[in-house]
């Protein structure tokens, strides 16, 4: 079996490989870029167990001696503050990649921004957005669902609510999707150095503007936050600006672009959620689970040796959970292949689980309700306007999403 989790093409369908890995080999070594082995777990109960397990460690300083630590990652400094010299501190020092207690700082000071009832405040200002981009393509009859759509609607949110101009989204949007398609990809990588400077130019310049010129949004609060020095530092600064706009769009977009295919190839559903507009909520949750935006959580590294499948993992071990391999898991979820929009109990792990579980989900649910469900309104007569063998699936070990989707209306 060739499990090539970078690849477009495997992305395209990599679900008949991963109902193989769940009956035959489900915790299963392979060889990422660079010849660094990792396991891959693939079944529901098994990825639930690793993302909520604390020895599974999110900082690989964490499993691994200084010692080892050279020798395995020579570019991974033991003392994260002379990592910060590296210059692309920016894309690890947050949240995500770290653990207790670093972890619970850094979240405790975002969190009280993205509860339900603060996020259910953007309501109004989500459907206006939707409505207007909408508005800009209605008379056409058709538009590239990806591009006019999919992708500006929460880059125009997580913007609007960090304070940042959006009048540089184009820019900003080469910038991550390089970063999130090289995801896996240690040459892809090496070829960014460039396009990495740049980019934290961008987000230490936009940390400046907003410092001279302060209001009440997400950005100017963290900033107060970093000035009172002892909570944040500078690099962890612009680290959490990057992985707020990173996560706030890559992908939502996809929430809704494959939520949208999945309707156009399955009529039955398309027509049930026409008839019955009240159904976006549990329709959304079963997009996430049938086709959701991660293929992989991020990797994490295993501080302690552990048994799993019957394999032993040991200290040091890189491990990836395949969150849409366990979202297909059929001793989880009846019809687990199938699209069920009217599906309850829907426990699925598109949003993770534990300590990391997202931060932005009740962001992410609202957006991804508001598009569909006004899409389907005002579009009630959408179709596709390629065929489905020719979508291009983006590359990347993280993302599963296509590069773009022309529809007619
Ligand atoms: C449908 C859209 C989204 C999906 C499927 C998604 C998925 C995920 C997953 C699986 C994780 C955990 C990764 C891991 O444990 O390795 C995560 C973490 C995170 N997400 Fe999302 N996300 C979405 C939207 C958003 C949005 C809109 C935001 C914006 C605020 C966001 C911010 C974050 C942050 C900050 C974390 C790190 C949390 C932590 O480490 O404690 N996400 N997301």
């Amino acid at each position: 079996m060739d499990f090539n989790l970078i690849s477009p093409a495997f992305k395209a369908n990599p679900y008949p490989a991963f109902s193989w890995l769940r009956t035959n080999a489900p915790v299963y070594q392979i060889n990422m870029q660079g010849d660094r082995p990792a396991w891959i777990i693939s079944r529901y109960e098994d990825v639930d167990t690793v993302l909520k397990d604390q020895r599974f460690v999110k900082n690989v300083r964490n499993a691994l001696s200084p010692e080892e630590l050279s020798q395995k990652f020579p570019w991974v400094q033991p003392d994260p503050q002379q990592q910060q010299q590296s210059g692309n501190a920016f894309l690890s020092h947050h949240m995500l990649n770290f653990d207790p207690p670093d972890h619970t700082r850094l979240r405790s000071l975002v969190n009280l921004s993205f509860t339900p009832r603060l996020v259910e405040q953007w309501r109004e200002r989500i459907q206006a957005i939707t409505d207007e981009l909408l508005d800009a393509v209605q008379e056409r009859g058709e538009m590239e669902l990806i591009g006019e759509f999919a992708f500006p609607l929460p880059m125009m949110v997580i913007t609007e609510m960090l304070g940042v101009p959006t009048v540089d989204r184009m820019r900003f949007r080469t910038w991550s999707n390089q970063v999130v398609e090289a995801s896996g990809n240690f040459e892809a990588f090496q070829d960014l150095r460039e396009s990495l400077r740049e980019f934290r130019n961008y987000l230490s310049d936009l940390i400046a503007q907003k410092s001279k010129q302060p209001s009440e949004d997400l950005l100017s609060k963290l900033i107060r936050t970093e000035a009172e020095g002892e909570k944040l530092t500078e690099e962890e600064l612009i680290a959490m600006v990057f992985l707020l706009l990173v996560a706030g769009h890559e992908t939502t977009v996809n929430l809704i672009g494959n939520g949208v295919l999945a309707l156009l190839q399955y009529p039955d559903q398309l027509e049930k959620l026409k008839q019955d507009p009240s159904l976006i909520k549990s329709a959304v949750e079963e997009f996430l689970r049938y086709q959701g935006p991660l293929i992989t959580a991020t990797q994490r590294w295993l501080s302690e040796d552990v048994e799993m499948g019957g394999q032993l993992l040991r200290r040091g071990d890189q491990v990836l959970v395949l969150l849409a391999s366990a979202n297909r898991d059929d001793q989880r979820f009846a019809d687990a292949e199938g699209l069920d929009i009217t599906r309850e109990e829907n426990h699925h792990l598109a949003f993770g689980k534990g300590i990391h579980f997202c931060l932005g989900a009740p962001l992410a649910r609202l957006e991804g309700q508001i598009a569909i469900g006004t899409l389907l309104r005002r579009m009630p007569h959408l179709n596709l306007a390629i065929d489905p063998q020719d979508l291009v699936w983006r590359p990347g070990m993280l993302i599963m999403g296509v590069n773009n989707l022309p529809v007619t209306f």
